[in-house]
């Protein structure tokens, strides 16, 4: 049965304040809204608020506050959680009218970004502004900063430059009191108290709804090098990674990729193997350098223990070539159905041991199911996905969620932890932690509005 919809007087008050164009009821418009990424969140088509202004979100809080109506902040919807899908019929608040990027400091290197911003529009104007973005993933075209900063996102480059938090220098945000606290200062040094937008970065919308992140730039890369690297074994070419990351200067990038992951995709896009030689797992390697990083690139590599085969690309189209082998991984997955994605840390001494056996802890519970795992491996960061499950199975991620904990891991690394993880938070946090989660839940939304279906049981 499908959740009741928001009541008409929380419509009329919301339709009043933005204006009846940016209320939208009609199903064939909202249906887009209701389903996440992966396709396996599905929820009936919702009411949706398009906000263009801070004062209409504050509106839409307010409102929402009033009547008891749940509302889930939504951008670009590439999240592979189920944190921004409606399932209980919230009101979803589509920030992407916010997306203007402004206030760029090309001296000091910040600038503001409305949470309805795309990544690729911060890279492009960090770009034309002297400077670059420190986060990047594939969805960067569709993806938005407010869930960026929502999951607290890591990326393609975490290894270079962190994830999300630690680009972050301040939020703009209306509570879920309906307060707004605006920190977009240009300073980059601040120990003023609380940082706020650090709570509210990784906070999947429970807190309130960002509305603007004020963002730390990088200095533009210099000259990069990109290699595909073929090892004898998945554990080698673990092991290489951490031996990549404590030796080579300048390491922009570290993935792994298994034969079977890079099989699937070379079928699905028709592409040639990457490397001539056969390999169990592949890892990319970036080096970014002043000085010749082609050459430190292949001295590296040819230090490595296991390794069967190597390809290096210095020029840009070449590079790319490379990459894209890296980056159509989800794309090609989601080709066999809607994927579980779990999305886990490991410490470095468990990562090796935990990507072999990930395979056989999935077939032990769900034999006909197929598992495909990548990812940052320098941050011992895998995805493990698993194909061939039934949307609702929770089997698999008791098992492997469980086998991630028992080794010492984070049941999420940079996902979040939205709908699909929420069971399982206590894994990865104390009875304490969570309570001390709730008790600011508590102060900041005050109502219980503010994406009530995610991140805490
Ligand atoms: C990636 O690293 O490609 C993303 O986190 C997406 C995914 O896990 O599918
Ligand atoms: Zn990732």
């Amino acid at each position: 049965m499908a959740a009741p919809g928001p009541p008409p007087p929380f419509l009329a008050e919301v339709r009043a304040a933005l204006g009846p164009h940016r209320v939208v009821t009609d199903p064939a418009r909202t249906a887009s809204h209701a389903v996440d990424w992966t396709g396996r969140f599905r929820a009936s088509p919702p009411v949706v608020v398009r906000p263009a202004t801070v004062d209409d979100v504050v509106a839409v809080v307010v409102a929402a506050g009033a009547h008891g109506v749940a509302l889930v902040p939504q951008g670009g919807n590439t999240g592979l959680v189920g944190g921004a899908t409606p399932l209980d019929g919230e009101v979803v608040v589509d920030l992407r009218p916010l997306h203007e990027v402004r206030d760029v400091d090309e001296l000091g290197g910040q600038l503001t970004a409305g949470a309805g911003a795309p990544i690729a529009a911060v890279q492009e104007a960090a770009r034309r502004a002297g400077w670059a973005y420190g986060v990047d993933w594939a969805a960067r075209d569709t993806a938005t900063v407010g869930g960026s900063v929502g999951t607290d996102a890591g990326g393609l480059r975490f290894v270079r430059h962190g994830s999300t938090r630690r680009q972050l220098l301040g939020v703009e945000a209306v509570l879920g009191t309906g307060e707004v606290i605006s920190h977009l200062a240009r300073v980059e040094k601040d120990n003023t108290g609380y940082d706020l937008g650090g709570l509210l970065c990784g906070s999947e919308g429970t807190l309130g709804v960002v509305t603007a992140a004020r963002l730390r730039l990088v200095p533009p890369r210099p000259d990069a090098a990109v290699a595909l690297v073929g090892f004898a074994s998945v554990a080698a070419a673990v092991d290489a990674a951490w031996a990549v990351r404590r030796g080579i200067g300048g390491l922009e990038a570290v993935e792994l990729m298994t034969a079977a992951g890079l099989e699937l995709v070379c079928t699905v896009r028709s592409w040639p193997a990457p490397l001539p030689t056969p390999a169990p797992a592949v890892l990319l390697v970036e080096v970014a350098s002043a000085a010749d990083p082609g050459s430190v690139l292949a001295e590296a590599v040819a230090g490595l223990d296991g390794v069967v085969d190597a390809a290096v690309a210095t020029d840009g189209p070449r590079r790319a070539g490379l990459w894209r082998y890296r980056e159509a991984h989800t794309d090609a997955i989601a080709t066999l159905g809607a994927p579980h994605k779990f999305d886990v840390t490991l410490p470095a001494t468990e990562l090796a041991g935990f990507v072999v056996d990930a395979p056989g802890i999935v077939a032990a519970v769900a034999p006909r199911a197929r598992t495909w795992c990548f990812g940052h491996a320098a941050d011992g960061n895998v995805h493990v996905n698993v194909t061939g499950l039934a949307a609702d199975d929770e089997v698999v991620a008791e098992a492997v969620l469980g086998a991630v904990a028992e080794r010492g891991g984070s049941i999420s690394a940079e996902h979040g932890i939205g709908r699909a993880k929420r069971r399982w938070v206590h894994l990865a946090r104390t009875p304490a932690e969570l309570a001390a989660m709730r008790a600011v839940k508590g102060a900041l939304d005050p109502h219980g509005i503010c994406n009530p279906g995610v991140l805490l049981p």
